[in-house]
């Protein structure tokens, strides 16, 4: 098999040729080794660009069902229709990659199973894939797998949009606020380049000076960097003015569209 001088699927013998600068005999590649080896390419940056997608989404922090969300196979009806436009606008306001003038961020309020998170995951998802993968990151996804690393020791492909439910932003944020008030585990989220979704805003029961203490704090630093910002909430609008606390609520009112996806029945299968 390892021969060199013959076709090793047809078993044609291959043309020889000298290459004279080199001073070496090379045989010419038959024509379907040569479709094979395109295949094969073409599989590994499918393999690659797949893989890549994984890993952004992992870096967002996207749950294995967030990752599934995409507006392109969203069921839209008359109850999200509008929320999903501003999803979508949402969307394409950060893959143009400017900054858009007027308001960049999007408030989903709804009742349970409405969907909202689900669109908010469509939005982090859709980014992460659209966005272009480079040559550099294909070359080290391949050269990972083929080393037989687990995709769990893949190194990480960053995405700028984040995703952290209100509990874990608070248990990151009292956590680490002490004594890492400058660079911590928190400003992955709180200084996120694109976007920063927080899910499910109101439904703990934290004493409310911490979290308005804490909203303050990420809405003000996001909305004074002109970051946007994607909140879900079950509140109304002045249940969330009072949560938050007027000073974020006020900042919040400046840069958001608000939209509200309440329905009749939840979403949810079975
Ligand atoms: N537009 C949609 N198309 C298809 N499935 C959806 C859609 N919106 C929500 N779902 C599904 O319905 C369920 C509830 O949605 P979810 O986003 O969790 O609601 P909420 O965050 O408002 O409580 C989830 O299982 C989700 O996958
Ligand atoms: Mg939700
Ligand atoms: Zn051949």
């Amino acid at each position: 098999m390892g021969d060199k001088s013959h076709c090793s699927v047809c078993g044609k013998a291959k043309e020889k040729r000298f290459i004279n600068y080199a001073n070496i005999e090379v045989y010419i590649e038959c024509e379907c080794e040569r479709k094979c080896r395109e295949e094969k390419e073409k599989a590994d940056c499918e393999y690659a660009r797949r893989t890549a997608v994984e890993l952004r989404n992992k870096n967002s922090r996207l749950s294995l069902l967030g990752q599934k969300a995409t507006f392109d196979r969203m069921n839209v009806d008359k109850y999200n229709e509008v929320a999903v436009r501003g999803g979508k606008y949402l969307l394409n306001q950060l893959l143009k990659n400017e900054e858009g003038v007027g308001k960049n961020s999007l408030v989903l309020q709804g009742n349970r199973g409405s969907g909202k998170t689900y669109i908010a995951c469509a939005v982090i998802n859709d980014f992460n894939s659209q966005n272009p993968v480079s040559d550099l990151r294909i070359r080290q996804i391949l050269k990972e797998r083929d080393s037989s690393y687990r995709k769990e020791e893949f190194s990480a492909v960053k995405s700028p949009c984040k995703f952290i439910t209100e509990m874990d932003l608070f248990a990151l944020y009292y956590e680490n606020y002490n004594y890492c008030k400058t660079e911590g585990p928190l400003d992955e989220f709180k200084k996120a380049g694109k976007l920063l979704v927080v899910d499910d805003v109101g439904a703990s029961n934290y004493e409310k000076k911490r979290v308005q203490a804490m909203y303050l704090n990420i809405i003000d630093y996001r909305y004074s960097q002109g970051l946007p910002l994607m909140l879900t909430t079950n509140l109304t609008k002045s249940e969330l003015s009072d949560y938050l606390g007027d000073r974020s609520f006020d900042r919040l009112k400046a840069c958001s569209y608000f939209v509200d996806l309440t329905s009749p029945e939840s979403r949810r299968a079975g």
